[in-house]
């Protein structure tokens, strides 16, 4: 039988509104709050619980004066250590390094930055301090009332069911009718990339914590392979805050550690003191042409094309047709690497132009092959 024309054209109409909703298209102002991958500053990389009102402001300003914010970091978050004691009705209060949670939030706002704030679905905090269990909605409010746009969840102390958990907390801060980028954290644990975003994650940390230092920041990043099906506008996988300017790396492995996180889509939360960093961090946080490849608006998470050894290449589509390659050597010596553009999905030859280097390459055919230093990167960027 003939399927009627306007059948057909009514098919043709809502069968792509069907797919994405099924694929999940972000539709709450929460997720579109998240529609690429969150940029700000996180103090626990580098203050852990050292952390202060003050610490915060000033980091607040130097993200200003610095250039930070105008390439593109906006959130500044208070990690662990800024809880304080419950009241009798049992709100949670910040304590002494915090005096005032509410004008805190009011001077990152008047810098046109967001505020972001961090806790547990345990009754404790990794580091000991107060979580939310079974205080939910109150803190949730009380987030709201001081003004938070950002809220990182550890799991910690938690037991019991993670996502609902994760999903009670995701109900509590839509109550309170505040936009608040949710961010979960509980180190890849039972497969959060595959429920993440549907107990209302914006992100997900995939993996156990980062150290400043470049094996284990190797071992994170090269590990994140496979999971780029989980990643899209609205949703990530986080594979853990930047170290890039904490010194326990080369700059060369700072910018692998910033070519790889790009590649993958994933959150940018530098984890540095941005009131005291040098020319050479300032510029590979804020790289525009490797930042743009963190926030293609696309949304797709690179991925692996070829390995031989420790020679790696990874590979990110863009949405404009064009790839962001990353072309890394893991060795411990200086060693080429070549792309071949069939493993790119595109024809026989390709311009490139270098995103370190901000330098156009010029044309080449069936591959391009790069010295690439120890630990280091070459990123391109193919032609149109
Ligand atoms: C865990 C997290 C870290 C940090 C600390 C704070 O280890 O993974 O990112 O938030 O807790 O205690």
């Amino acid at each position: 039988m003939k399927t009627p024309r306007s059948l057909t054209m009514v098919a043709a109409l809502f069968l792509p509104v069907l797919v994405l909703g099924l694929q999940g298209a972000p539709s709450s102002p929460q997720e579109r709050a998240a529609l690429t991958p969150p940029m700000g500053w996180n103090s626990w990389n580098h203050f852990a619980c050292k952390v202060s009102d003050a610490t915060v402001r000033a980091q607040a300003e130097a993200m200003v004066s610095s250039g930070m914010k105008a390439a593109g970091y906006v959130y500044v978050n208070i990690d662990d250590c800024w809880e304080g004691t419950r009241d009798a009705q049992g709100f949670i209060h910040a304590n002494e390094r915090f005096p005032d949670m509410k004008a805190l939030g009011d001077f990152i706002h008047s810098k046109g930055l967001k505020l972001g704030i961090y806790s547990s679905p345990g009754p404790k905090t990794c580091a000991g301090y107060d979580g939310s269990y079974g205080h939910e909605e109150q803190d949730a409010q009380t987030y709201a009332n001081w003004g938070v746009d950002y809220l990182k969840y550890d799991w910690c102390s938690a037991k019991g069911d993670e996502q609902a958990a994760y999903a009670k907390m995701h109900d509590a801060l839509r109550k309170t009718g505040r936009t608040i980028v949710y961010s979960l954290c509980q180190y890849g644990m039972e497969r959060v990339w595959s429920w993440g975003a549907a107990v209302g994650g914006n992100s997900w940390r995939t993996t156990d914590d980062i150290t400043d230092n470049y094996d284990r920041m190797a071992l994170i990043g090269f590990g994140q392979n496979g999971l780029e099906r989980f990643a899209g506008p609205g949703h990530w996988n986080d594979p853990d805050m930047l170290e890039i300017g904490n010194g326990g790396m080369k700059e060369q492995e700072y910018r692998t550690h910033m070519s790889l996180w790009c590649l993958l889509a994933a959150p940018l939360l530098a984890g540095n003191d941005l009131t005291k960093m040098t020319p050479e961090t300032l510029a590979i946080l804020t790289n525009p042409e490797v930042v743009a490849v963190d926030q293609d608006p696309g949304g797709v998470q690179g991925r692996r094309i070829s390995q031989e050894g420790p020679l790696e290449v990874w590979a990110k589509r863009l949405a404009d047709g064009s790839r962001a390659v990353g072309l890394f050597n893991r060795s411990e010596s200086e060693a080429r690497v070549t792309v071949y553009f069939r493993e790119l999905g595109l024809g026989d030859s390709a311009s490139l132009r270098d995103l370190w280097a901000h330098r156009d390459l010029g044309s080449f055919q069936t591959s391009f092959s790069a010295d690439v230093p120890k630990h280091g990167v070459v990123l391109v960027k193919t032609g149109l």
